[in-house]
C-alpha cells in the first residue's frame, strides 16, 4: 500500500501571510525522504494554497516518486497539466466557497465532456483518476469515460458521528473498492483520514493507495513533518500486516 502525502496545507500556512515560508517544496522533499510514496497537491482555481510556481518547482525536484495533481476539469487546468505532465491527474469537483473538496465528482452527469477531457490527458501520457463517492454507478461511469483509477472519497466515513454510521460507511468503501477492482480499475482512497481513523480503510486490500494531507500537516506542527509522515506510513503498513 502506498501513501500519497498531500502538501497543500503547507502552502495554506504560507499564503496566510503571503510570504515564502513554510515552503511546500521543502515539505515535499522531507515527505519523500520520510517514506511518502507519492506527492499529491491540488492546484485550485482560486489559488488559495498551491501556486503555479510551486507546481513547476515540484515537477523539477520530485523525480524519484510520482506526482499526483488534483484539479477541477477546466480548460485552464488541462493546459497546465498537459504542459507540466504530472504522473497522474485526479479530477475533483471544486466549488469556490467550499472549505475543502466536499463530495465526489459527478462523473455520470458530465460523462461526454469527461470522455474527451480524459482522452487529452491520457494522450499526453498522464494517468487519470476520478475522485468519486463509493457509489457503483459513479465507479462504472469512471471506467466508461476512460479513467485508469478511482479515488474513493472517505469523507463520509471520516465524519461519521456514531460507530454504526462509521461501520456503514466503511462497508460502502469496501464494496466500492471491490467493485472498482472487479472492473479492472486501480482503487485509491482519501479525504479526512487521520491517525485515529486510517487503519480500517488501510486494511481494505483492494485499495492500493491513500492520499492524506490535513492530518499529517496539522500534526507536523507538533512532531515535525518527518515524524508525522513516518507515523502515518507505519499505521497503514501495520493495517496491511506489512510491519
Ligand atoms: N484526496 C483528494 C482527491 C482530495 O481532494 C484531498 C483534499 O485535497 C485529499 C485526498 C486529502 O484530504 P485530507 O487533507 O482531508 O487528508
Amino acid at each position: 500500500m502506498r501513501l500519497g502525502v498531500n502538501i497543500d496545507h503547507i502552502a495554506t500556512l504560507r499564503e496566510a501571510r503571503k510570504t515564502t515560508e513554510p515552503d511546500p517544496i521543502k515539505g515535499a522533499l522531507i515527505a519523500r525522504d520520510s517514506g511518502a510514496d507519492q506527492i499529491t497537491f491540488h492546484l485550485r482555481e482560486d489559488r488559495r494554497h498551491i501556486q503555479d510556481d510551486d507546481v513547476k518547482k515540484l515537477k523539477s525536484v520530485i523525480t524519484e516518486i510520482p506526482l499526483n495533481m488534483e484539479m477541477a476539469a477546466t480548460e485552464e487546468m488541462l493546459e497546465i497539466a498537459t504542459s507540466i505532465k504530472p504522473d497522474r491527474v485526479t479530477l475533483v469537483p471544486e466549488k469556490r466557497d467550499e472549505i475543502t473538496t466536499e463530495g465526489g465528482l459527478n462523473v455520470i452527469s458530465m460523462s461526454s465532456f469527461l470522455k474527451s477531457y480524459i482522452k487529452e490527458l491520457k494522450d499526453s501520457g498522464i494517468s487519470v483518476a476520478t475522485f468519486v463517492d463509493p457509489v457503483e454507478e459513479q465507479i462504472k461511469a469512471s471506467l466508461e469515460v476512460g479513467a485508469d483509477a478511482v479515488e474513493l472519497h472517505t469523507g463520509e466515513y471520516a465524519n461519521a458521528k456514531t460507530e454504526s454510521q462509521r461501520k456503514t460507511e466503511l462497508f460502502r468503501i469496501k464494496k466500492g473498492a471491490v467493485y472498482g477492482r472487479s472492473l479492472g480499475l486501480d482503487v485509491f482512497a482519501g479525504h479526512g483520514l487521520t491517525y485515529l481513523n486510517v487503519k480500517p480503510v488501510a486494511a481494505i486490500e483492494e485499495i492500493e493507495e491513500l492520499n492524506i494531507g490535513h492530518s499529517i500537516i496539522a500534526n507536523s506542527i507538533f512532531w515535525g513533518l518527518e515524524e508525522a509522515v513516518r507515523k502515518m506510513k507505519k499505521l497503514i503498513l501495520e493495517a496491511r500486516g506489512l510491519v
